[in-house]
């Protein structure tokens, strides 16, 4: 019997979607507003899901208190009030789309988390915007 259980979180960033073999007028055609040269914020929405069985003497498939822990730590903290494109370093040679935000995220979190849980990250850029990403 597995479950899966969720944590909510949030945190603000700036970005810029561009490619920079590209012109502005290609970026622009591509990107939209998300390629202003000068950056832009969104609010993220994240919701990580965790699915395992139920442990026997605990009663959770994992301590919520252990994951919010680790989102604060591996992703709020690098994340939050930052530019992704230039202070995170994960996105040095990465554009910042939610797509690719979704797969830095699971890729963070997957190292302390119980392989034989799985995990699903879903990353909302705006509330109708939203990408899912479960490792596959
Ligand atoms: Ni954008």
């Amino acid at each position: 019997m597995k479950v899966k259980v969720s944590r909510k979180a949030h945190f603000n960033a700036a970005h810029r979607l561009y490619r920079s073999d590209w012109d502005l007028e290609q970026n622009t055609a591509v990107f939209g507003l998300c390629s202003n040269p000068n950056f832009h914020g969104h609010n993220y929405d994240l919701i990580v899901s965790v699915t395992g069985e139920i442990d026997q003497e605990t009663g959770f498939v994992m301590d919520m208190k252990v994951l919010k822990d680790l989102i604060k730590s591996e992703i709020e903290d690098s994340f939050d009030h930052k530019n992704l494109n230039i202070e995170v370093p994960e996105f040095k040679n990465l554009n910042p789309t939610s797509e690719n935000i979704a797969v830095v995220i699971y890729n963070k979190l997957r190292p302390h988390i119980a392989t034989e849980k799985d995990i699903e990250v879903v990353l909302y850029e705006t509330p109708r915007n939203f990408v899912t990403y479960t490792g596959a």
